[in-house]
């Protein structure tokens, strides 16, 4: 088996006392890897914003489909997966190496239970290669160093960023990380994210109150933006139709999928 393996690192900074939001997230998507001060966060959460575990699932469907989408149509190999989260059905190395199996797939995330799952994450094909990075988003550099062991940044890759940029809390420096990962990968590489947001025509209202409880009683602090705000991510690219939505929408096969207040877009890098 092709694969390497950053040794867990992160276990010191565990903290299971106060809610994390790897596994709150956990919690909303039914998994398990999550403990009883997440899981009464994540409830409270839900009663304030009913359909958070709906934006959830949303979510890791938008990523199925958009892997799918760049694996399959658009070629894509190598996908750098900013923000991981814990295993959970449908990982963005397993949807990829279904359709290619040489596809090559780098984690990054900076949570001490994400890094204590990573040996169960990099279990990648034969012929591809899964690798996982213990490294913080606000550093996009160390993630391109560390990622160039296992990617050729000479040849397109796809830079997930699904909820991961609402928690740097400053747009500027939001802006500047994307910039950075994009001006390091060719043209033909995709821009694939997800943000949340406050905009009510996508329903946002409730994760105005949702996101004040989250800010006072668990870590990261977030942050949601604006359509405007998120689809200036993407200046300099072209996005893919159908542009940004909500991502439950976003390539759909059902025209009735619930509408939800996380934007969702892939743009290409011409
Ligand atoms: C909302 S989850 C999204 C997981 C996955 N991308 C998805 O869309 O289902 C956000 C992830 O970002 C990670 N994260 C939060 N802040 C981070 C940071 N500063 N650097 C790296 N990862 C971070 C969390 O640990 C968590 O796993």
């Amino acid at each position: 088996m092709s694969e390497s393996h950053t040794p867990p690192s992160g276990s010191a900074r565990l903290n299971t006392g106060v809610a994390h939001n790897a596994r709150v997230w956990n919690y909303w998507i039914g998994g398990k890897d999550n403990y009883e001060v997440d899981q009464k966060v994540g409830d409270h959460v839900a009663s304030i914003n009913p359909i958070i575990r709906d934006i959830a699932r949303a979510d890791r469907e938008f990523l199925g489909r958009a892997v799918t989408f760049l694996a399959g149509e658009r070629g894509v190999r190598q996908f750098l997966d900013i923000g991981t989260g814990l295993p959970t059905a449908d990982n963005t190395h397993e949807i990829a190496q279904r359709i290619a199996p040489d596809a090559r797939i780098v984690y990054v995330d900076n949570d001490p239970i994400v890094l204590v799952h990573a040996r169960t994450l990099l279990t990648g094909t034969r012929d591809g290669v899964t690798d996982y990075i213990d490294a913080d988003v606000h550093d996009p550099d160390a993630i391109l160093r560390r990622a160039a062991d296992t990617l050729d940044f000479d040849r397109p890759v796809a830079v997930m960023m699904l909820g991961i940029l609402n928690f740097v809390l400053d747009t500027d420096e939001a802006r500047s990380i994307v910039r950075r990962v994009m001006d390091a990968v060719p043209s033909g590489s995709f821009l694939v994210l997800t943000h949340p947001t406050f905009d009510p025509e996508v329903g946002g209202e409730l994760q105005v109150p949702a996101m004040e409880f989250w800010n006072e009683n668990a870590t990261p602090p977030i942050t949601a933006r604006s359509g405007a705000e998120i689809a200036a991510f993407f200046d300099g690219l072209e996005l893919v139709d159908p542009g940004l939505v909500s991502c439950s929408r976003w390539r759909a096969t059902s025209g009735s999928a619930v509408v939800v207040p996380q934007y969702g877009a892939v743009g290409v890098k011409p």
